[in-house]
């Protein structure tokens, strides 16, 4: 296997994810808990999502807490994130995408954290007027989704500093040094702000007890690299009087270039990113370029001996955005098979991100008028 490294702040090389479940200590997501999750679905008339179906949600912790609650009738709360840096590229969607089937499924509020001092803290050239441009350019891509206006909330750290650093004082009052280093491989020259972030970004998953004075418990989606953040705040949080946060994780959407060469798709990368304010040009044009291919190097050779899914980023990224599960069979046989050629699989991959993306930038469009209804205000 070739080394990689997960943090929240770097993922690199090709991510060995049976490895990640044994170092993390998280579980993976089983059929049992699958069949669970589906039953719920189907009483919103709703197939298990694709990712679930995929496996790329593919590990979680306390899930089964999270569903022994629900079934109680005790309700939890939704809790995922982003932090502004740039724009939303469709990697970013890939949680979010799981999160608002979620809310509908399960018919649960979603507190969304905008930490806009992460990436200040953490990326020397980004200064606070930067990444308040992105949080209200990111705000867009999340409302665009569809979520639930009267069920989701907001948060922004240097807007909601009041109602949150006292909550982070707590928690960062657990937490040594030491237990930030080994979690985050910090080194002694790391800045003071970057080490108390992680306390920032425990709290959106109790603030809505605090606010509601209500133990609720807590389901965090998110990408596999931010688990490291969760897994030193849930050791601290029972200890202030809540229930320790579940999460479910997702793998990493890899660049368009391919897991060979980048573990995830990464904003700083623009030509092996699909952004979503990206046009039909634009796509086209980087998917034809870059996207890697598992195709055969001459016509020829490939209708003899078939071309690799498994390595081919169209077909990849198929997986994650095409939802019917026969379309994708059929490219994945006749892709292997030599009947589909490279540049054919990557047209179907055009042909269903830019009609994804034409419907996005419509919504996103729209959501500029909507931003405040969706930011959190104390009554
Ligand atoms: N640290 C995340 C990022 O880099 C942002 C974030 C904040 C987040 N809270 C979260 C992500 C909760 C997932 C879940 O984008």
């Amino acid at each position: 296997m070739s080394a990689s490294k997960v943090t929240p702040w770097e993922v690199q090389g090709n991510i060995d994810y049976e490895k990640i479940i044994k170092e993390f200590g998280v579980s993976k997501i089983d059929q049992k808990l699958l069949e669970r999750l589906e039953k719920h679905a189907k009483k919103k008339n709703k197939p298990l999502h694709h990712l679930l179906r995929r496996n790329i949600f593919f590990a979680h912790r306390d899930l089964k807490f999270i569903l022994d609650e629900y079934e109680k009738g005790n309700k939890f709360f939704l809790y995922t994130g982003r932090a502004p840096s740039g724009h939303t590229h469709i990697g970013h969607l890939v949680p979010w995408m799981l999160t608002k089937w979620l809310q509908e499924v399960f018919d649960v509020e979603l507190w969304f954290q905008f930490p806009d001092e992460e990436k200040f803290l953490f990326k020397e050239d980004l200064t606070l007027e930067d990444t308040e441009k992105f949080t209200q350019e990111n705000m867009l891509d999340v409302i665009a989704l569809g979520f639930d206006p009267k069920k989701t909330f907001f948060l922004v750290d240097t807007k909601h500093a009041d109602l949150m650093y006292k909550e982070a004082l707590k928690v960062s009052k657990k937490i040594t040094f030491s237990t930030a280093k080994s979690a985050f491989g910090f080194t002694n020259d790391q800045n003071l702000g970057a080490i108390f972030y992680t306390a920032m970004q425990a709290v959106p998953s109790f603030l809505p007890c605090v606010i509601h004075k209500k133990k609720i418990p807590c389901l965090i989606p998110h990408a596999i690299d931010q688990d490291p953040h969760f897994r030193v705040s849930r050791d601290v949080i029972p200890k202030i009087g809540h229930h320790k946060p579940a999460s479910i994780q997702c793998r990493f959407l890899p660049g368009l270039a391919g897991m060979q060469s980048d573990g995830k798709m990464s904003s700083s990368l623009d030509h092996t990113t699909i952004y979503t304010t990206d046009d039909p040009k634009t796509i086209k044009k980087k998917i034809n370029k870059y996207a890697f291919s598992g195709g055969q190097s001459t016509v020829e050779e490939h209708r003899k001996k078939g071309g690799n899914p498994q390595v081919d980023t169209s077909y990849i990224w198929l997986t994650f955005f095409e939802e019917d599960d026969k379309k994708l069979e059929k490219i994945y046989q006749d892709y292997k098979s030599g009947k589909l050629l490279s540049g054919e699989i990557k047209a179907i991959l055009i042909e269903k991100l830019t009609s994804l993306l034409q419907e996005h930038q419509k919504k996103r469009e729209k959501a500029r008028r909507n931003i405040d209804t969706f930011i959190f205000k104390k009554t």
